[in-house]
């Protein structure tokens, strides 16, 4: 992935976790079976939701609350990327619910659908909104926006840690 900004480098980091998940999801049955990784789907389910809960709803928190209003309010060329990018995150919340829920073929289907949207919607922010921000965003607003996602991230993490305990 490319050199990032610094205040997107936590947000690129999540991707890169999201496009590990997102193959093996797209893969099905010819996912490499590495780091825990299983062909059962009823297991693979309980990964996403996991996923889901200790990483996804934070990263879509810090996307909506710290970046997309900003580069609404500064680049006004990406508002249109910027709501379609929030209808994916509201798909892949109803993808997420229905994985959580279904079973046979219903639940296969959900966790392929899944995976592509996702692989989409991160491609689309990786090669599409991020150069837009890189190339426009004011420099103060940047460093701004790079401090309100690292608070959101301190807070998921405060939080995965008080599970822990
Ligand atoms: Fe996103
Ligand atoms: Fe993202």
């Amino acid at each position: 992935m490319a050199k990032r900004h610094p205040s997107l480098v936590l947000l690129s980091q999540d991707h890169h976790h999201g496009l590990a998940l997102a193959l093996r999801l797209r893969q099905g049955d010819n996912a490499l079976l590495t780091d825990g990784w299983t062909h059962d789907r009823k297991e693979q389910a309980k990964h996403v939701q996991g996923f889901y809960n200790e990483e996804l709803r934070w990263h879509f928190k810090a996307e909506e609350d710290a970046l997309f209003p900003q580069m609404i309010k500064h680049v006004s060329a990406s508002s249109s990327l910027i709501e379609s990018l929030i209808s994916q995150h509201r798909q892949l919340e109803v993808l997420v619910r229905r994985i959580g829920s279904s079973s046979g073929t219903q639940l296969e289907e959900s966790l392929v659908s899944m995976g592509q949207l996702l692989e989409q919607h991160i491609r689309s922010e990786e090669r599409e909104l991020f150069p837009l921000f890189e190339s426009t965003m004011p420099s103060d607003v940047a460093e701004q926006i790079g401090s309100k996602v690292k608070g959101i991230h301190a807070k998921q993490t405060l939080q995965e840690r008080a599970r822990e305990n």
